[in-house]
């Protein structure tokens, strides 16, 4: 597990257990519908990529309750199937797949053909063309067989093109030459013929070289008749810095008659994350999102893991993080809110666009600091007013930057004179210290 906030006063909590469910977040209405079912109402889907060993706890509920499709995020790679040369290991796949299907959910399979995460076998062997085309073929009847006609989708190909739109020099391409896209596109239909195939990459989200490769090579495919549903843009992208393009680029290729969907996104940031970061973030995921929302043949948007605490960004990029729509203590950030407005929700509130968080970030035996943050995405306050039910006999003794008064279990708390205004695509926070004993559950907050 990752390090947790500073400040955070957890070693003074009783347990493991207990330390999860104090350290959740509840979004301003409890009426707020899971995303899963905002993307079904519009015919979308939202999915997550998953760590097939995580699903219990907090993050199986989170990953069930919202999303209604899920990628293996590493489960399905050839390295991970098969790691010895005709010994399989389905275990963290299967149990990925089974997960899904008890919670109703798509499973999107990636990847099949790659240059990256393969068993060493294949990599540091060395093989004459027809043995390695053998070889391609067994790995794709084998493993679109096993899962034949629980998949929606697969990724076949995966990220066959350089920056510059000419195609990767791999182990498939220098062997093969590049009709081993259109073989194994071919394979996987007669392997599974329900699920629709996909090439997939990353900067191709825009119209630039490389998405234009992407392009000519889909119309070439179509117009040679090898089986090739859609393409996925992997949309592995930077706070600030999402192409205008993005509408326009999904747009030409359903022009070209094949789905699109976004399927590994995320947006990094330099950490820390900060309030104006976290609010640019939204807007853009808002923007990523809405474009696909835009096209009915973009099938939906996946994103690269739900939560901080599961993102290949840190390992990868040192000093960046916080790309998910939720924290690493599964607090849903303002990119989630944004999410959902874009799937047509209101984003935690009934229609203006705003929304209130309730976190603890700190507790000890006998009070915890809280905090609340009013985030907007859409829509603007020049004023605003939160309350919310206590339980469980919390009383809050000492408020910043907020003015606060409890009556009863009701706690109600108005903006100070500094901090009224939040700006569409911003946020405040203010912060308190409360009592608690016995429990100290997360209420419903409520905006407005
Ligand atoms: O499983 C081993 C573990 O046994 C070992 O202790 C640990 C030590 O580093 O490594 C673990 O393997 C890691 C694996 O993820 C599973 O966590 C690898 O080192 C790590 O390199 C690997 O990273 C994956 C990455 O692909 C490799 O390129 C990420 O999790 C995965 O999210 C990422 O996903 C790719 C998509 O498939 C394609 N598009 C880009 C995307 C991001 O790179």
């Amino acid at each position: 597990m990752r390090s947790r906030r500073p400040g955070l006063l957890v070693s003074l909590l009783a347990g493991a257990a207990t330390v999860g469910a104090l350290l959740t977040a509840a979004p301003a209405h409890a009426a707020d519908p899971p995303l899963r079912d905002l993307a079904d109402a519009r015919g979308k889907v939202v999915g997550t990529a998953v760590t097939g060993s995580k699903l219990t706890g907090t993050y199986g509920e989170v990953a069930g309750r919202e999303f209604n499709s899920l990628t293996p995020g590493n489960a399905m790679k050839w390295g991970s199937v098969e790691p010895v040369r005709g010994r399989h290991d389905w275990a963290e796949a299967d149990r990925i797949v089974a997960f899904a299907e008890a919670h109703g959910q798509q499973v999107r399979g990636h990847t099949l053909v790659w240059h990256s995460q393969n068993p060493g076998w294949l990599t540091d062997g060395t093989w004459t063309r027809d043995e390695l085309s053998a070889v391609l073929n067994d790995h794709i009847d084998t493993e679109v067989g096993r899962y034949k006609g629980r998949l929606a989708a697969w990724d076949v190909v995966n990220e066959p093109f350089e920056e510059d739109g000419t195609y990767r020099r791999t182990l498939w391409y220098d062997t093969l030459g590049p009709d081993y896209i259109a073989q194994a596109l071919t394979r996987a239909r007669a392997a599974d013929p329900g699920a629709d195939l996909y090439i997939n990459d990353y900067n191709v989200e825009g119209v630039n070289a490389k998405s234009t490769a992407l392009y000519d090579l889909v119309k070439s495919l179509k117009e040679r008749g090898v089986p090739v549903d859609g393409v996925g843009l992997q949309a592995h992208l930077i706070v600030g810095q999402v192409p205008s393009t993005v509408r326009q680029n999904i747009q030409r290729f359903a022009d070209l008659g094949v789905d699109v969907a976004i399927t590994e996104l995320d947006i990094r940031m330099q950490l820390p994350a900060t309030e104006a970061k976290l609010a640019q973030q939204a807007a853009d995921y808002r923007s990523v999102v809405s474009a696909c929302a835009a096209v009915d043949r973009c099938t939906g948007v996946t994103v690269w893991g739900f939560t901080d605490s599961d993102s290949w960004i840190p390992d990868t990029f040192p000093g960046e993080g916080a790309a998910t729509p939720y924290d690493e203590n599964y607090a849903p950030k303002p990119a989630y809110h944004a999410i959902a407005q874009a799937l047509g929700g209101g984003g935690g509130q009934p229609a203006d666009g705003c929304t209130a968080t309730y976190g603890v970030t700190g507790q000890w035996n006998t009070g915890f600091t809280g905090q609340v943050r009013i985030s907007c995405a859409g829509a603007s306050l020049a004023s605003w007013k939160v309350s919310w039910t206590y339980g469980e006999g919390q009383r809050v003794s000492q408020a910043w930057n907020a003015t606060c008064a409890q009556s009863g279990a009701v706690v109600t708390c108005g903006n100070a004179a500094w901090n009224g205004t939040v700006p569409d695509g911003g946020s405040v926070t203010f912060g308190f210290n409360a009592s608690w004993s016995g429990s100290n559950g997360v209420p419903v907050v409520t905006l407005g």
